[in-house]
């Protein structure tokens, strides 16, 4: 049976990319990508989604209004957000809270009246800044790692489960996706909205517009390919924080299993990511790149840490495991090949955006 799948954020890395991976699986389903552009680079995925017969619409998710264009649907992938964890520190903050907790209600509220089902794209930043710096670490030659032995609750060597403390601030980005959360879990509680809730960490791969606040693996590639200047920034500098990378076809064929099954994972929450598998410092980062691209770049030392950095996050992805038999399938060195191959092939419409 055909179905009609809204994508907010359709126009996005995340989205665009789910949005024709569900076409090219599903091509008898209406797959909906409904996009305001405030993402630089949003506007190239506009001819790669009418390409796929996505039906493209302009819209903004903080306008209840614009969603009256979209009519019925079967289910909603929320992927619209202002993903920068730097972007409402220090000022901003209007246009993340407006986008990130008032307008996924606006998704929420659409969902509801069409009893569609709910997938939310949440962020492991939703757990608390210091909480994680304080975890017992070792330092390595290139990279901090996480000690198995931790005294927090939901932190080991395998990485940070769901059982993690929510205690403590996480930046407006982060506060902005556990308050939508909040909400989703009562439509799902008391209105019996079906949902699902991904915590997910690094996301990487093609069609990632990356820029110096959000979309480091693109951003570190984009960098080696076009021979410009980067920085360790914090943790002195040395380009030792680790986090875990997950390819967005990884994450493709999670949201696939996901619509297919809510049923059995309806309420839940799942921590997304890489796992220790695919762990990398930026210092490790930069010789995937050194690799791949042939080239050499300069890469100055802050030492100075920025008040929301981290030392070390990755997912502890057993319970994504255990309930959905899902696991990550790219390696770090194939998510950095791949996102090469695609900035190498398409590097003339890209230059404007990622250089
Ligand atoms: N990429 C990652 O590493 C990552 C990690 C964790 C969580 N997430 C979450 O996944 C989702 C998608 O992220 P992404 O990496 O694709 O980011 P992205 O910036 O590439 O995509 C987000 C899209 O939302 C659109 N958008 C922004 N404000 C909007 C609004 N008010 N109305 C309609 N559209 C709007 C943007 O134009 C953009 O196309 C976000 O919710 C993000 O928080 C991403």
């Amino acid at each position: 049976m055909s179905k009609r799948i809204l994508i907010t954020g359709g126009a996005g890395f995340i989205g665009s990319n789910l949005a024709i991976g569900l076409k090219e699986k599903y091509p008898a389903h209406d797959i909906i990508a409904f996009d305001n552009l405030k993402r630089r680079g949003s506007e190239l995925n506009i001819s790669r989604l009418l390409q796929h017969q996505i039906i493209f619409l302009h819209g903004d998710i903080r306008c209840k209004e614009d969603f009256e264009q979209i009519g019925h649907i079967d289910s909603l992938i929320d992927a619209s957000a202002e993903p920068s964890v730097l972007k409402g520190i220090g000022k901003e903050t209007e246009y993340l809270i407006n986008t990130n907790l008032f307008g996924t209600v606006n998704c929420l509220y659409f969902a509801d009246k069409h009893t569609a089902n709910f997938i939310f794209l949440s962020t492991s930043r939703i757990y608390p800044i210091k909480m994680l710096n304080n975890l017992e670490f070792s330092e390595a030659e290139n990279r901090f790692e996480l000690v198995d032995k931790q005294i927090t609750k939901g932190a080991s060597k395998k990485g940070v489960d769901e059982h993690f403390p929510l205690d403590g601030s996480r930046s407006f980005y982060g506060t902005t996706k556990l308050a939508a959360e909040l909400l989703v879990n009562e439509y799902s509680e008391l209105l019996g909205l079906k949902t699902v809730i991904n915590r997910c960490g690094v996301i990487a791969g093609p069609w990632q517009m990356g820029k110096i606040d959000q979309g480091i693996v693109a951003l570190w590639v984009a960098k080696h390919f076009w021979k410009q200047p980067l920085s360790y920034i914090g943790y002195g500098g040395k380009g030792k924080q680790v986090r875990d990378i997950l390819h967005v076809q990884d994450l493709f064929n999670l949201v696939d299993y996901q619509l297919h099954n809510m049923d059995k994972i309806n309420g839940e929450i799942f921590n997304i990511g890489g796992g220790l598998q695919t762990t990398v410092s930026l210092k490790e980062l930069t010789q995937h790149c050194e690799e791949i691209s042939g080239n050499k770049i300069k890469i100055d030392k802050v030492a100075e840490t920025r008040v929301a950095d981290l030392r070390i996050y990755y997912s502890d992805n057993e319970k994504a495991k255990r309930v959905m038999n899902w696991e990550p399938t790219f390696s770090v060195k194939n998510i950095v090949a791949d996102t090469f191959h695609w900035i190498k092939e398409n590097h003339t419409s890209l230059e404007n955006i990622l250089k």
